[in-house]
């Protein structure tokens, strides 16, 4: 297992700590929390890639908030597939609530561009975005980001919930990942 640590290390290089993401955290779920005071806030977390943010954040929210999940899946690889696939959007029940989508990253906005079309037609009060990350230099979307973790370049990450072929979501830091560095 030793050895597993020291060939990640190899292909991964550290972005952003696990204390700084913590800290941003912490700020968004305050900014969060003065702004959605009194309202009935929907926490919606995108799986897989939300599950640490989403967690860490709802804590950092000093309100009664509800969490909801959805799947949704565009990646193959380090490529957007520019097919999304959603599931779980059928027996969500957010008509008349205060939803905020919880995403890891928005990198072309396609994912996020399907999402928020399914959502809006359920009715909800408001619909809102937090994003992690984003990659700044794409900005194809005809959505907007409310509330922005980090902003970051074009490079490839993991780590905090991102993947690379499904592995590397439990690094607690977030890091750019090298794919063609040798495995051994
Ligand atoms: P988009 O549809 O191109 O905005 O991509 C959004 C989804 O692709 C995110 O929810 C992630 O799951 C995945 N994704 C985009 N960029 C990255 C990355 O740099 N690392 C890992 N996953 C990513
Ligand atoms: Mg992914």
């Amino acid at each position: 297992m030793a050895e597993i640590g020291a060939i990640e290390a190899e292909r991964t290089e550290v972005l952003i700590s696990e204390r700084d993401l913590q800290a941003r955290v912490r700020e968004l779920g305050a900014e969060i929390a003065a702004d959605y005071r009194e309202r009935d806030l929907v926490l919606l977390c995108l799986l897989k890639g939300g599950i640490y943010f989403a967690a860490d954040l709802s804590r950092a929210i000093d309100l009664p908030i509800t969490l909801e999940f959805v799947r949704a899946r565009s990646y193959a690889g380090t490529e957007s597939t520019g097919e999304v696939q959603l599931w779980w959007i059928d027996g969500l029940d957010i008509a008349g609530k205060d939803v905020l989508i919880v995403e890891d990253i928005v990198d072309t906005g396609l994912t996020l561009v399907e999402i928020w079309r399914a959502l809006e037609r359920k009715g909800p009060a408001s619909l809102e975005l937090c994003a992690l990350l984003y990659k700044e230099k794409r900005l194809a979307h005809p959505f907007s980001i409310r509330y922005i973790g980090f902003a970051i370049g074009d490079a490839f990450v993991v780590g905090y919930g991102l993947d690379y072929e499904e592995r590397y979501r439990n690094l607690p830091h977030i890091a750019v990942f090298h794919p063609g560095a040798p495995r051994e």
